[in-house]
């Protein structure tokens, strides 16, 4: 040790013991705190393999999961393959046009049924044929009752019928599912709140703009080398904004960001008015706003992370889309889509505006994979015991992550929006700390 030098402990919080419940609400006292004294979500809930299988249980079986969008089932006999929480799905539309979503399994003998999204009027399965209705119904089931086989073969057989079958019995296992404009969402669990109830107050917030028409212009499905908390925490704070990304900062700055936050499974922000920067392809000017806007919406981006796996870059003129999927502890797959209307696709030079419109937001993710990729990595530090928020920018990270522990601890409630919140902003606004009835109805 040098002379003179004293040895300093950092002041932290205890780390968790081994063997620590993740569905404790214990466990999370320290992130229950208002936020400007709040310490940020354990490390362990992304390096731990312990944590991530709870939160599969906790988080994305039990909530309202996006899998995609209208446009991807606009016609009868569409399909969309998914996995959510490990589980693979599968969603129809019947041929009388309902949507339907089921475990992705044949009830014979338990192989996938579909591999990838298409087109089919019956889901066939490729192991032993049996055939189900876009509703799920089974149709067939080739020689299992006996029936097909040959007359003269019958007797070789020696049974010329499974007991005790009915095909009413062995159609495909549901999974409730549910749209909000053009998002498909499905839920694994038969008795979690309705998705309206999850969503809050968006759709009176949001519902106006023409989502339900937008046409899936582009996808590009990237690996994400981290946890799917840190990609979206990261979507939902600007703290970030002039070192990450300076091109983005020239249009929508940290002064004029804003909060958008109502109550619901949700974190929501805005930039209004978006600065003009007729250089960036973004540029509010670039193309004309989709319809049905209001005045305030044409100079508005606003940027919504529906919990999970949702997040949100909607801008007067195009929407702009990350879906996430966990795919382990420290590794996530993100979808980057992006969504137009007919009506601006159709203006003058659409279509390169749209391409060019793409590639900025590309890059700006990939300075923000870069950003999350490095928190990763710095979270394999044992000694970094969690840090602190900064209430201005980041007061939307410590919703998102009570959020998260209410899941995890078994908390069913819609966390309040500012309307709700009887402080001023800007002071110590928690609306997080169990009320004492809630306690009550938790034990
Ligand atoms: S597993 Fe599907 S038909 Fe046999
Ligand atoms: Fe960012």
């Amino acid at each position: 040790m040098t002379p003179g030098a004293t040895e300093t402990v950092p002041e932290a919080r205890p780390s968790l013991p081994r063997g620590v419940d993740f569905t404790l609400e214990e466990t999370y006292r320290a992130t229950r705190l208002p936020v400007d004294r709040a310490m940020t979500l354990n490390p362990e809930a992304y390096r731990s393999a312990d944590y991530y299988e709870i939160e599969r249980q906790r988080v994305f079986a039990e909530g309202w999961v996006c899998v995609g969008y209208t446009a991807q089932l606009a016609e009868p006999g569409a399909t969309l393959v998914a996995t959510v929480a490990g589980q693979p799905i599968l969603v129809t539309r019947d041929k009388a046009r309902k949507l339907h979503a089921f475990y992705n399994v044949c009830r014979h003998r338990g192989s996938m049924l579909v591999a990838e999204d298409g087109h089919r009027d019956v889901i066939r399965c490729p192991y032993h044929s049996w055939g189900y209705a876009l509703d799920g119904r089974l149709l067939g089931a080739p020689y299992f009752k006996g029936l097909d086989i040959p007359e003269a073969e019958r007797a070789a057989y020696g049974l010329t019928e499974v007991k005790d079958f009915r095909k009413e019995d062995y159609g495909l296992l549901p999974v409730r599912v549910d749209t909000w404009g053009c998002f498909v969402f499905v839920n694994l669990n038969p008795a979690a709140r309705p998705l309206e109830e999850w969503l809050g107050d968006l759709d009176r917030r949001l519902g106006h703009y023409p989502f339900a028409e937008l046409q899936l212009w582009r996808r590009k499905p990237i690996e994400v080398q981290a946890n799917w908390k840190l990609i979206a925490e990261n979507f939902m704070e600007y703290y970030h904004l002039p070192w990450v990304h300076p091109e983005l900062n020239t249009v929508s700055s940290l002064d004029n960001h804003q909060r958008f936050q109502g109550p619901g499974m949700y974190t929501g922000m805005c930039t209004t008015p978006l600065a003009r920067n007729p250089g960036l392809p973004i540029d509010v000017d670039a193309l004309p706003a989709m319809p049905g806007l209001t005045a305030k919406d044409a100079e508005t981006a606003y940027w919504i992370l529906i919990v999970p796996n949702l997040a949100l870059f909607l801008l007067p003129h195009h929407l702009f889309t990350l879906l996430y999927r966990p795919d382990g502890v420290t590794r996530t797959i993100e979808s980057a889509d992006m969504l137009v209307h007919p009506d601006v696709l159709a203006a003058p030079g659409a279509a390169a505006k749209c391409a060019a419109i793409f590639t900025f937001w590309d890059a700006v993710n990939a300075q923000d994979i870069a950003a999350v990729e490095r928190v990763q990595k710095g979270l394999a530090a044992s000694a970094y015991p969690g840090g602190r928020m900064c209430f201005r920018f980041e007061e939307s990270i410590h919703r998102f992550q009570n959020i998260i522990i209410d899941l995890m601890t078994g908390t069913r409630r819609t966390p309040p929006g500012d309307e709700d919140l009887p402080t001023a902003r800007g002071d110590s606004r928690s609306g997080f700390s169990l009320t004492e009835s809630e306690r009550q109805a938790k034990a």
